[in-house]
């Protein structure tokens, strides 16, 4: 693969002119969004732009490119399903990969799981979880957690509360949802948890505040979750936090829904998150990696209890689980058989863990620095006592990063970096030195 080498100034010359002909074409808010850069091409964790600079991808498509871009492996299988049976209403006719398709989701998830849904994406599989939440239980309520993305329609951005400005629009309109601050050991408003409680600081209020004051348990379907922060920064919640929401979860009758479109397929180090507490959830939500990065999917798991005892709520879309969706899944969950996946993403942990320890040693802005397997990211902040924020330094790290070559994704909280699951340590310790040098010259106030 070939070194991040960034020869011009950012954006490069055709990048400018593609990017300036979209400024008056696009939706306003994308065109403000898009990077200073057009692709060219991508293959494995290298992306190269229209101008010949060459990146190393740590944002990986929204994490949703898990084994590196492009691989044929898994491109051949989706276009053979393509050509053989174009494209399907599978809520209306089935082709034999989607028997197979969901007999293998059920194997990988724990005893719990029974059944699968069908989803065109993860947006889409959340969506559904919710509505089948309050289907099966008769209740209305759904709770949720601060820093917790799970998408942009209506329903998803307003379950989600990572960042106030994408609900804005929606919040007064998505109704049934309430919030608590996710279990974040750094920066939980809650603990430490209190004595004779629940034993976890998130689950006391949850218990204290939102059911004595706010919401009677019986309204409240259930919980809609991230086992790991994804956009929101990499963050697991304490083992205290697993054991008293479970047992709230029980004594309430509400159903636990683990949303494993980011943290599934390994990208937490297990094939889901959720495996890592040894939780076993009444729902789990995928998607992103679960198409290979191929092709668009997602998937609802459930129990017996839920997707068996449910059967008159109409769910997914006309292309959900696309034939040649269903194909680039299979051909991914392969090449999870037959490659040591998990054991490189330890390897990117390892390399992460010791990095990111490093910087954080050496400078005081840092705030935390988080890396579990291929989640990483740098939490800037004004001083280490106020924990302030530090978006502008943040942003300026995103920026000197990308011009070393650099892909990152810095539109949230954190800095967060999400390789390839196969990157090469060896890469990611290149990756790691361009990061740093990004941070020396961010503080020191130096351009490049
Ligand atoms: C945890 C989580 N849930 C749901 C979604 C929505 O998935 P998609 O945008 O692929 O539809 C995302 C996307 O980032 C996510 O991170």
């Amino acid at each position: 693969m070939p070194a991040p080498a960034v020869r011009t100034a950012l954006p490069g010359p055709r990048s400018r002119a593609l990017l300036e002909s979209g400024e008056g074409l696009l939706y306003a808010g994308l065109a403000a969004d898009l990077a200073p850069l057009v692709l060219d091409r991508k293959r494995g964790y290298t992306a190269t732009d229209v101008d010949g600079n060459v990146f190393y991808d740590l944002a990986s498509a929204s994490a949703s490119v898990p084994l590196g871009a492009c691989r044929e492996d898994l491109i051949e299988p989706a276009v053979a399903a393509i050509r053989r049976w174009g494209n399907e209403d599978s809520h209306a006719l089935s082709s034999p990969p989607m028997f197979e398709l969901a007999r293998r989701l059920v194997e990988l998830a724990p005893d719990s799981i029974d059944r699968v849904d069908i989803a065109l994406n993860g947006t889409e599989a959340v969506e559904t979880a919710v509505r089948l939440m309050r289907r099966a239980t008769g209740r209305p309520l759904v709770l949720a957690f601060h820093g917790g993305y799970h998408g942009e329609s209506t329903a998803t951005a307003t379950l989600g509360a990572e960042a106030a400005s994408i609900s804005a629009g929606d919040r007064a309109l998505g109704t049934g949802f309430f919030h608590a601050p996710y279990p974040n050991p750094y920066r939980s408003p809650l603990a430490p948890a209190r004595p004779g409680g629940s034993g976890d600081a998130t689950v006391d209020y949850i218990r204290d505040e939102l059911l004595f004051h706010l919401v009677d348990p019986g309204l409240v379907a259930g919980v809609v979750i991230e086992p790991i922060l994804g956009s929101g920064g990499c963050i697991a919640p304490p083992d205290s936090f697993w054991r008293a929401l479970t047992a709230l979860c029980s004594e309430h009758g509400w159903l636990l829904c683990a949303d494993e479109v980011k943290t599934g397929m390994g990208r937490g180090g297990t094939m889901l998150a959720v495996e890592r507490w040894e939780v076993e959830p009444d729902l789990i939500c995928m998607g992103k990696a679960l198409g290979g990065g191929v092709m668009p999917i997602g998937a609802v798991l459930g129990t017996e209890a839920v997707l068996g005892a449910v059967d008159d709520l109409s769910t997914g879309s006309t292309w959900s689980w696309l034939p040649g969706s269903v194909a680039a899944a299979l051909a991914t969950l392969d090449a999870y058989e037959r490659e040591d996946v998990l054991g490189n993403v330890a390897a990117l942990e390892a390399v992460a863990a010791e990095r990111l320890a490093g910087l954080a040693g050496r400078h005081e802005r840092i705030g935390d620095v988080r890396a579990i397997g291929c989640f990483q990211a740098i939490e800037f902040v004004r001083d280490r006592a106020s924990k302030e924020r530090d978006p502008v330094l943040q942003g300026a790290v995103a920026r000197l990063a990308l011009e070393r070559g650099i892909l990152a994704d810095s539109s949230t909280a954190s800095l967060n970096l999400q390789p390839s699951l196969l990157m090469p340590p060896e890469a990611l310790e290149v990756a790691y030195d361009l990061v740093a040098e990004s941070i020396g010259a961010a503080l020191s106030g130096d351009a490049r």
